[in-house]
């Protein structure tokens, strides 16, 4: 893997339920990590210790949160880890894995949810300071395939949603990479794990380094 000149990259993975994304963005980073890229792995909700307090509300099943609540907390996790984060590491010219981020707000909490998409773009724009990703894996699988894999635990709040919902949250990721197909990359989940991260190494290799 040659590298080319980057002045910082922000990549991030999303997907429904049970997609394999922290996995897969974890298999990314250690790999980035070894070949001494200065990387760092970051997840949303979360990372920082305010959004980690956040992320603890939001799944927790015994919170009743409104529509607008739970939207608007997501958003205050990521104004958080913006600001913290991801602005001083680009800066520094450092490589961010992170584990969702805007479009997810989109799909679950606009598309699934029902909040309007354009208001969800405004706070958007607001929290991450314009910040988009250079690039965006999406790992799509079937919602009823996920979400079996996730009964290996107990839902949280979000995975607890009727299929419908995740449904929903499917249909709009596909969306949105159809909108912006040169940033979102759609990955077919595959069986074996190290199929989808030869996958995904293809495509990080095409968008982000020569050779
Ligand atoms: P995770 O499964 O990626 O750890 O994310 C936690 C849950 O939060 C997951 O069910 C997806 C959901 N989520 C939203 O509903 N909106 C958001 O903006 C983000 C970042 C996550």
């Amino acid at each position: 893997m040659a590298k080319v000149n980057l002045k910082g990259a922000f990549i991030t993975f999303e997907g429904p339920e049970g997609c394999g994304k922290s996995t897969q963005a974890k298999l990314l980073y250690e790999r980035l990590k070894k070949l001494k890229y200065p990387v760092i792995f970051i997840r949303e909700p979360g990372t920082t210790i305010v959004g980690e307090k956040i992320r603890s509300i939001l799944l927790d099943k015994n919170n009743k949160l409104t529509d607008k609540t739970e939207m608007l907390l997501y958003m205050a996790a990521r104004s958080q880890i913006v600001d913290e984060v991801i602005a001083p590491a680009l800066k520094a010219g450092q490589i961010i894995i992170c584990d969702r981020f805007l479009d997810a707000t989109i799909c679950y909490q606009g598309y699934a949810g029902g909040i309007n998409l354009s208001l969800i773009m405004q706070i958007g724009e607001f929290v991450t300071n314009k910040i988009t990703p250079d690039l965006t894996i999406l790992l799509d699988i079937p919602v009823e395939v996920g979400l079996r894999k996730c009964r290996v635990k107990i839902f949280d709040r979000m995975e607890a949603k009727p299929v419908i919902y995740h449904q929903k949250v499917r249909q709009g990721y596909l969306a949105l990479a159809k909108q912006d197909p040169g940033r979102i990359k759609v990955v077919k989940v595959e069986s074996k794990i190290k199929d989808t991260q030869e996958k995904v190494l293809k495509i990080v290799k095409q968008k982000l380094w020569l050779g």
